[in-house]
């Protein structure tokens, strides 16, 4: 097991990557205020490891109220979260019961959200299931659900207690999901890290065929970037908004395709082929550079084409990105692969064009 650390002005937790931790409940026992917790999961993976983690959990003592919830990013909305309060609610849960998300980054970010708002706020511990919410969204304390108008517009910055990546998990994940984590894992490379760039393109074939020693570097790899990221600007007042890297249109996909059409890894692949050629438009990356990012994204199985929508669209959607400063979009573009920056604005030709290439 690989342990990291993340280090906050106000709080500090730990990031277990490893095998056959679901049952470890000894890397939760300590973050437990009183034996009791709720754990909250979906309809597709509580069949598949809920009775595993809650067993495991009562034999030492602990009492386990669960909630199941429909799957899908398209019930990541109140009506949902609604549903976690009423079984905290009904099972008498405290303020010192500890929520689990044990699923993906949709589940992560809803029991988040609902961790902060339970009686102004309850201990949570994100059990990541997705390699998504493994490498990226059970790590740094964003907790949101969606509105029909924006993407994760309403939330919490809330820090989990712990994170436990059971590399394990992801043996039942299918293809597609798989292929949705490899976008956020490129993500950290071409954000931060050429050589781990590199170490994707060498690698992407074994990462695909789910080899083992090689996704859990990319896993810890993904960890450590997200952390120092995090512990430098936890709140997203400047270098943080780097981890938006094809977010901005990825959002903008997503919201206007209706949530779930695109998985979100999809819609960021796609965002980034086009941060890249706005990047390429600026005179920052070379047509070969961009030709790179595209060839990797294919290669993990990913879309490099948006969907094709009326500039309107993408710019009413854009609207709603919440690095947008006195009505400005804040773009994350690429100076070189391995190195993000934000570009304030773009102009509405610039946009047009790499618009209508890449769709
Ligand atoms: P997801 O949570 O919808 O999970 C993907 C699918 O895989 C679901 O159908 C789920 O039920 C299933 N699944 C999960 N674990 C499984 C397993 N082990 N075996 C089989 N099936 C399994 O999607 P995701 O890609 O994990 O997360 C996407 C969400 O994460 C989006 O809502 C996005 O906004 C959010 N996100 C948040 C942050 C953050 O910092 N908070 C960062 C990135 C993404
Ligand atoms: N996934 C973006 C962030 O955590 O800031």
């Amino acid at each position: 097991m690989i342990t990291l650390d993340l280090i906050l002005p106000d709080t500090r937790y730990s990031i277990h990557i490893g095998h056959g931790l679901l049952e470890q409940v000894d890397l939760l026992l300590p973050h437990l205020p009183i034996p009791k917790v709720a754990i909250v999961s979906n309809e597709t993976v509580a069949p598949l490891y809920l009775a595993r983690l809650r067993q495991a959990l009562e034999a030492r003592g602990v009492q386990c109220l669960s909630v199941t919830l429909p799957d899908g990013e398209s019930h990541k909305n109140w009506q949902t979260l609604n549903l976690i309060f009423d079984a905290l609610l009904s099972g008498n849960a405290e303020r010192k019961t500890t929520l689990l998300a044990l699923g993906g980054g949709v589940i992560g970010d809803m029991t988040g959200f609902a961790a902060a708002c339970y009686q102004r706020g309850a201990p949570f511990i994100q059990i990541p299931t997705t390699l998504l919410a493994q490498v990226d969204s059970s790590v740094g304390g964003k907790t949101a659900i969606n509105h029909p108008l924006g993407k994760n517009m309403i939330g919490a910055f809330y820090q989990p207690k712990a994170v436990i990546a059971d590399m394990d998990l992801l043996a039942t994940l299918p293809d597609r999901e798989l292929s949705a984590g490899l976008a956020e894992v490129i993500k950290y490379g071409l954000l931060g890290d050429a050589g781990f760039l590199a170490w994707l393109e060498a690698n992407m074939a074994k990462l695909r065929a789910r080899d083992s020693a090689a996704l859990q570097y990319a896993v810890k790899r993904s960890c450590e970037m997200k952390a120092a990221i995090v512990a430098e600007d936890e709140k997203e007042n400047g270098v943080r908004a780097l981890l938006n890297l094809g977010h901005t249109f990825g959002h903008a996909i997503e919201a206007s395709l209706g949530y779930g059409a695109w998985l979100h890894g999809e819609a960021v692949a796609a965002g980034m082929v086009l941060a890249a050629a706005a990047s390429a438009e600026l005179g920052w990356l070379s047509q070969d550079a961009v030709d790179r990012v595209r060839r990797l994204i294919e290669a993990a199985g990913l879309p490099t084409r948006s969907p094709r929508m009326p500039l309107e669209q993408w710019l009413a959607q854009m609207a709603h990105d919440k690095k947008v400063e006195a009505g400005t979009i804040r773009f994350v573009l690429l100076r070189e692969l391995g190195q993000a920056v934000i570009q304030p604005g773009l102009e509405t030709s610039l946009l047009e064009r790499i618009l209508l290439a890449n769709s």
